[in-house]
């Protein structure tokens, strides 16, 4: 089985590689594609998975491309995980949000619609590319904005692209273990979009336990999202919503800390990760050590008391080892095998949530086999939940709209639009500052 890697030089894809390596059964995936278009980073990355292999009696083999079609063809299954603009473009998407007083978040407000409209369109040349050279194929993007991305993928592969996130399962495991239950065990009531999603229930051997985590402010003070979001305001929504919610519930606090920091958390990283591509590119010295170092202190950014400049939030050893290549893995395998399971997953929403229509890609529990992944049946979400949900949906329309169109005005509708932009005339500035830095805009007319 051959599995296609695009962004192939990407730092993380020693962890999926690794998560391979784990994986003896029947069917697994014996040859591994590489594609990126930067040379030296496929090559950093490859010297990596080589020292992986060592080790391990019949690793899948590895080979290395910057040529897109010869990747796509004959693969079975694709895992998109790109950044358009790099993380130089993560961080200006940051600063010049910054600069006029709004959020620029890698998924979340402007930074996130910037980052959309660059993305969007690579992301439709790969999906065209797909539908030709590997129809058969089987697409996981992980490519944020992950559901904005995954329905514009979905319009030229329909249901064979599927949207994976690591927060919703992250989250579910956290509610699961401070209720003393096994998390695999648990059946989380997850929905919403993807970085935009609310767990309402938890139910175990049949009984919802949340209600009796809301009801222990001991214990629900005790996580990451209860000294996120404080005990009185998840007792006031009467659910746990995904740490991404944090930048819309307390918007001002997160944009004073990202305007504080000495670094934002793309330039952080940026600088971190030039570091280890450096240190490839000089010296023949052990790729996995130095890889594992820079990783190991990326991860301690994680648990770092300022989360909205450091890190993505506060999280234990666990949570960081059961990160976005086990859901990639577990989705592969529940598809190639048919092995039937139930992942939370960025699917078309097909009636599930009656608000919106069927195309939209919604997250969502849904059950995985050969035929791919089916969006289980959920209760409607409350008024504040539906509001913002269809608010941001309606943004993410204007992004996909701007990028088939390349209409400046409906990038400016797109931003304006937008909960945590708060006026038009903030929202023609952005499209000025970001078209003004990011090559990957200039189709914007
Ligand atoms: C979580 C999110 C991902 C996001 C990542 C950012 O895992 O689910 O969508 O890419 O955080 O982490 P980073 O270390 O790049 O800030
Ligand atoms: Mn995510």
């Amino acid at each position: 089985m051959k599995l296609t890697i695009l962004g192939g030089g990407g730092f993380r894809v020693p962890l999926v590689y690794g998560a391979l390596l784990g994986d003896r059964g029947e069917g697994r995936v014996t040859e591994v594609v590489l594609h990126d278009l930067d040379d030296s980073r496929l090559y950093a990355v490859a010297r990596v998975l080589a020292e992986q292999a060592a080790a391990v009696p019949d690793a899948p083999t590895v080979t290395a491309t910057t040529d897109l079609d010869e990747a796509l063809r004959g693969a079975d299954f694709i895992f998109s995980a790109i950044r358009v603009g790099g993380l130089e473009g993560r961080a200006d998407d940051e600063r010049v949000a910054l600069a006029e007083g709004v959020l620029g978040q890698e998924t979340v407000g402007a930074g996130g619609i910037a980052y959309g409209l660059r993305t969007v369109p690579v992301a439709v040349d790969i999906a065209r590319r797909v539908a030709r050279l590997a129809p058969d194929a089987w697409l996981i993007n992980f490519t944020n904005p992950a559901g904005l991305v995954t329905e514009a993928m979905s319009r030229h592969l329909g249901d064979r692209v599927i949207g994976i996130c690591d927060s919703p399962v992250g989250l579910g495991r956290r509610i699961a273990r401070v209720l003393g239950a096994n998390p695999n065990e648990a059946w989380i009531d997850y929905v919403g979009l993807n970085h935009l999603g609310w767990v309402r229930g938890l139910r175990i051997a049949g009984r919802d336990e949340l209600p009796r985590l809301l009801a222990d402010p001991d214990l629900l003070g005790s996580f990451e999202e209860g000294k996120l979001f404080g005990v009185d305001w998840l007792r006031s929504l009467g659910a746990i919503p995904n740490e991404y919610l944090h930048y819309y519930y307390f918007n001002r606090e997160a944009v004073r800390s990202y305007q504080q920091a000495e670094k934002t958390r793309g330039a952080f990283l940026r600088d971190q990760q030039d570091r280890f591509y450096e240190e490839m590119r000089k010296s023949d010295a052990a790729a996995l050590t130095a890889w594992d170092r820079t990783r190991a202190e990326r991860e301690a950014t994680y648990m770092s008391e300022n989360r909205e400049t450091a890190g993505a939030g506060e999280r234990d050893a666990d949570d960081l080892s059961g990160g976005y290549e086990k859901v990639a893995l577990a989705l592969m395998r529940a598809i190639a095998r048919d092995e039937r399971t139930t992942l939370i997953l960025n699917v078309r929403n097909q009636g599930t949530l009656s608000v919106l229509d069927s195309d939209a890609v919604i997250e969502v529990p849904c059950l995985v086999d050969a035929n791919g992944a089916h969006p289980v049946a959920v209760d409607p979400l409350p008024g504040h939940a539906t509001g913002l949900v269809c608010a941001v949906k309606a943004v993410e329309r204007e992004v996909l709209a701007a990028a088939e169109s390349g209409s400046r005005a409906t990038a400016v509708k797109a931003f304006a639009l937008h909960p945590l932009v708060d006026s038009v005339n903030v929202a023609r500035k952005l499209v000025e500052g970001y078209t003004g830095v990011h090559p990957g805009l200039a189709y914007l007319k």
